[in-house]
């Protein structure tokens, strides 16, 4: 009798697996699908620079997972605290939508928002949209077994392929989500292009949640980037170490050293990693030797900081009409929602 009731229970109850469908157009650890040209290019340009993407290995999305919780990185809980605050308000004025995310990484921000949703009663659909295969993997799995209604269509992929291929919604309206400022990891041309992306892909309409880092001293942004426990730095690091092994690389990690400042005139992070002696590197899976003089650097990051009225105005200019901004107490960090015209 017993058991019979628990299977009709469970039959109500899609199984996870039924939830989940998985989709991936780029396959990461092929270095033909990573391209490789980005990091020619980079590297054979002066100042040296590398492309972010390359952080996120396995084990640099682990590391990531880890700055985020870091005493010093305000950026995350300071985001958390306002998702908290107005998950509520950002349902009840979206009504029913899908989620789609952008960088999703291990999705913990988005329950906040799926936790709004499932108490107001509206239908459950996320989009994790991620270049690290695993952690989309697990995460889209502890989510489907913590949210029983939830469908999750998964894609490993880059922002502009995910972006390109987007199908419509089949709820009333979709909501865009681009969380943890990596909006501040893209250069002025690097985000128009990538806003004309968002734009292309969306209906009219549909909404636009961005979250971005607010302007502050030196003293409160520095040490974000440059934690005493070193996460940062090893994640940094580990760029060349997913290079050497993607491209057959031979750079030697106790040779460089992470480096982190605020560039007050351009009012962003910069994260080098500089080069401790003159040494020659070579990656034979892209047929390149690359040079280093002692203390010269490759910038494998930039954080840009935002002014909330500039954003704003930046958004309206492409159609993506400002509806409401929500801060923290003390102004550091910002979430504007905007919708399509
Ligand atoms: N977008 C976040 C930021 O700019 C997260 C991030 C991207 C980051 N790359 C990073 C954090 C490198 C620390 C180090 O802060």
């Amino acid at each position: 009798m017993k058991s019979s009731r628990l299977s009709e229970t469970t039959s109500l109850v899609e199984s996870w697996e039924n939830r989940l469908y998985l989709e991936q157009l780029v396959i990461p650890s092929a270095p033909s699908e990573m391209g490789g040209d980005d990091v020619i290019n980079g590297l054979t340009q002066k100042p040296k620079s590398l492309p972010p993407r390359y952080f996120y290995d396995d084990r640099g999305s682990k590391l990531f997972e880890l700055i985020c919780e870091l005493p010093e990185y305000y950026l995350t809980r300071t985001e958390t605290e306002i998702l908290r605050a107005y998950a509520k308000a950002i349902a009840l004025i979206t009504g029913p939508t899908e989620l789609v995310e952008l960088g999703s990484g291990s999705s913990t921000k988005t329950r906040i928002l799926l936790d709004a949703y499932a108490k107001l009663g509206y239908p459950l659909r996320y989009l994790p949209i991620d270049i690290s295969e695993s952690i989309l993997e697990s995460s889209a799995h502890q989510l489907l077994l913590d949210y029983p209604l939830l469908q999750v269509h998964g894609i490993v992929s880059t922002y502009d392929l995910a972006l390109a291929k987007l199908a419509p919604s089949p709820l009333p309206t979709r909501m865009l989500c681009f969380l943890g400022s990596t909006l501040g990891n893209m250069n002025p041309e690097e985000c128009d292009i990538f806003f004309s992306q968002i734009v292309g892909a969306m209906q009219p309409g549909e909404y636009f949640l961005l979250g971005i880092d607010l302007h502050k001293s030196a003293e409160i942004l520095e040490p974000a980037y440059n934690d005493s426990q070193g996460v940062t730095a090893a994640f940094n690091l580990n760029m060349l170490q997913h290079l050497n092994r993607l491209f057959e690389g031979n750079f030697d990690l106790a040779q460089f050293k992470h480096w982190a400042f605020y560039n007050q005139e351009l009012q962003q992070i910069e994260m080098h990693l500089q080069s401790q002696k003159a040494q020659k590197v070579e990656l034979r899976g892209l047929n390149l030797t690359v040079e280093f003089a002692a203390g010269e650097t490759i910038r494998s990051e930039i954080s840009r900081k935002f002014d909330l009225q500039i954003i704003q105005q930046e958004l309206s200019h492409r159609c993506l009409i400002p509806i409401q901004v929500w801060t923290d107490a003390n102004q550091r960090f910002g979430l504007v929602l905007s919708q399509l015209r």
